[in-house]
């Protein structure tokens, strides 16, 4: 078995990991000096460290040990807050997430109201990436609706609404089941305003009955009873990653990209 005290990591990885920064913030602490290991500044963020074993400071203060990362799928039922803990007392993500070690906390939110796929980690450059919005990433929602709305309504919330001054970037809407007095919607999102699909929606009178999140970027929610979690499988985390990095790709600027990449796209040119 491996010595957890001898396994390695990158620097920046593990900055980025403990919630510090992000990693290309982590980048630049390593170079502007201001991280040290075992007591001497490292400048280069790709140096190996061993977690559990380096003393590891930013600005001289230490950065606790973190435990091993743990990635969760959580189906989270209505009536529940998504935040750990709620000053109203009500239930909340928290009481849900405390038997599993390693302390995951949910990457986004979902409203009270609302129940289904809500992710959670202890790896904070996984939630940075994942609610950063210049990412993008992908969210499918199912939403039952009072009545049944018009398709021009709908494709007009897609195309874009004006919410707090600001329109909502494109999305997807169409109908996933129709009854006789109300309909579900599949909606997609890829972005993450507060209250964005009922706000979307109200925009032309429609009102959201009940909403359900049931996937988010290559991750879905399945079968998982409401209130029940999982761990991730290792596939699904594989996915993930990879999911992850196209977007990371996808936004960074063509200067700044890895020479394989830039290679590349020379020679399409
Ligand atoms: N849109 C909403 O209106 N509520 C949610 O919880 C998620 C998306």
């Amino acid at each position: 078995m491996t010595d957890p005290l001898q396994s390695e990591e990158r620097l920046n990885r593990f900055l980025a990991r403990a919630g510090v920064a992000s990693r290309r913030e982590a980048d630049r602490l390593i170079q502007d000096g201001r991280v040290t290991v075992n007591g001497a500044a490292v400048h280069e963020p790709g140096a190996r460290v061993r977690p559990e074993a380096d003393a590891i400071k930013v600005d001289g203060k230490r950065i606790a040990r973190i435990p091993p990362p743990v990635y969760i799928l959580l189906n989270k039922p209505r009536g529940v807050v998504s935040t750990m803990e709620d000053p109203q007392g009500r239930p909340s993500v928290g009481d849900l997430l405390k038997a599993i070690p390693g302390k995951p906390v949910p990457a986004g939110r979902l409203d009270y109201d609302t129940e289904g796929l809500l992710f959670c980690t202890n790896d904070g450059e996984m939630v940075n990436r994942l609610l950063h919005p210049r990412y993008h990433v992908r969210k499918v929602y199912h939403a039952k609706v009072k009545g049944i709305p018009e398709s021009q309504a709908l494709a007009r919330i897609a195309a874009g609404v004006v919410l707090d001054g600001r329109k909502t970037q494109p999305a997807q809407v169409s109908f996933l089941k129709m009854g006789q007095r109300n309909v579900w919607l599949k909606v997609i999102l890829y972005e993450g305003r507060k209250h964005q699909i009922k706000r979307m929606l109200a925009t032309y009178g429609i009102t959201v009955i009940k909403l359900v999140r049931v996937a988010l970027g290559p991750l879905s929610l399945g079968h998982l009873p409401a209130g029940a979690w999982r761990k991730l499988r290792p596939d699904e985390l594989a996915r993930l990653q990879k999911y992850l990095a196209e977007l990371d790709k996808a936004r960074r600027p063509f200067h700044n990209r890895p020479k394989k990449a830039m290679t590349r796209g020379r020679a399409a040119r």
